[in-house]
């Protein structure tokens, strides 16, 4: 039975992947912070860990809750928007750490402890955004969320590099999806979302290692 981790899986695109993973028959490991999130994913079959990314002591856990895992896929989901800024406003310091530690140090903390716990050929997913891509940008609103998700991109890339031959690591944008994040009026639903970037990461290769796909498989430039 194939293993799935997913971090951030309390509510939309992370509740959504564990349970499409689920109904598939996949051992499911998934992780939330809020008091309602384990029982969500326990309600699906999966084992949850309790694990806030932007926390040193409850993220440093990560590691000895997953001893004896061989993960043949990991989706790493956990994120923050933050201030909705259209303009050139200077975040708060509170704002600013609640982001870049949401999206930026959490992939770093969880990333290294991961590294005992993938099973050969894994596959190792980063939910990233196109709001991260910077050559393509054509609007700045959401500076601070473009800013925490083009340094992911770059999280991801070097987790790439250093996982070549053991893992294969894809950016996503999961497509405008209507969640808490995206908000009703988004292109699609999560279930569409889900499906797509699941599919894609199965049939991703190691040619595919350190790619930055959206979630119908088509590439986006950094
Ligand atoms: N929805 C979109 O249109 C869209 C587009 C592009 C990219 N994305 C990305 O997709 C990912 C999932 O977004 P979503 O739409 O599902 O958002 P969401 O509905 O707001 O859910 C966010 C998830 O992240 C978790 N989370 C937030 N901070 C965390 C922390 N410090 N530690 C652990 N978990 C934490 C939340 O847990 P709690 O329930 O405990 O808060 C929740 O499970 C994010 O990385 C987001 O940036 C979304």
């Amino acid at each position: 039975m194939s293993q799935v981790l997913i971090i951030g899986a309390s509510r939309g695109i992370g509740l959504e992947l564990a349970r499409q993973c689920r109904a598939a028959g996949e051992q499911v490991v998934a992780t939330a912070r809020s008091d309602a999130g384990p029982a969500a994913l326990e309600a699906l079959g999966a084992k949850a860990l309790r694990i806030d990314v932007a926390d040193t002591a409850s993220a440093s856990g990560l590691a000895w809750q997953i001893d004896g895992y061989q993960f043949n896929a990991v989706w790493i989901v956990a994120g923050a928007y933050g201030p909705d800024h259209q303009g050139l406003q200077t975040p708060t310091e509170a704002e600013f750490d609640q982001v870049m530690h949401t999206n930026v140090l959490g992939p770093m903390r969880v990333l290294p402890q991961l590294l005992d716990a993938l099973a050969p050929d894994a596959r190792l997913a980063l939910i990233s955004s196109r709001m991260g891509a910077i050559g393509t940008r054509t609007h700045s609103y959401g500076w601070l969320y473009r800013a925490s998700k083009a340094a992911a991109n770059s999280v991801l890339k070097d987790a790439s590099l250093q996982l070549q031959g053991r893992a294969t690591c894809i950016s996503f944008h999961p497509g405008w999806v209507r969640t808490d994040m995206g908000g009703p009026d988004a292109d699609i639903d999560v279930q569409t979302s889900v499906a797509g970037m699941r599919g894609v990461l199965a049939r991703a290769t190691s040619a595919d290692n350190g790619a930055f796909f959206d979630y119908l498989g088509q590439a986006l430039a950094w």
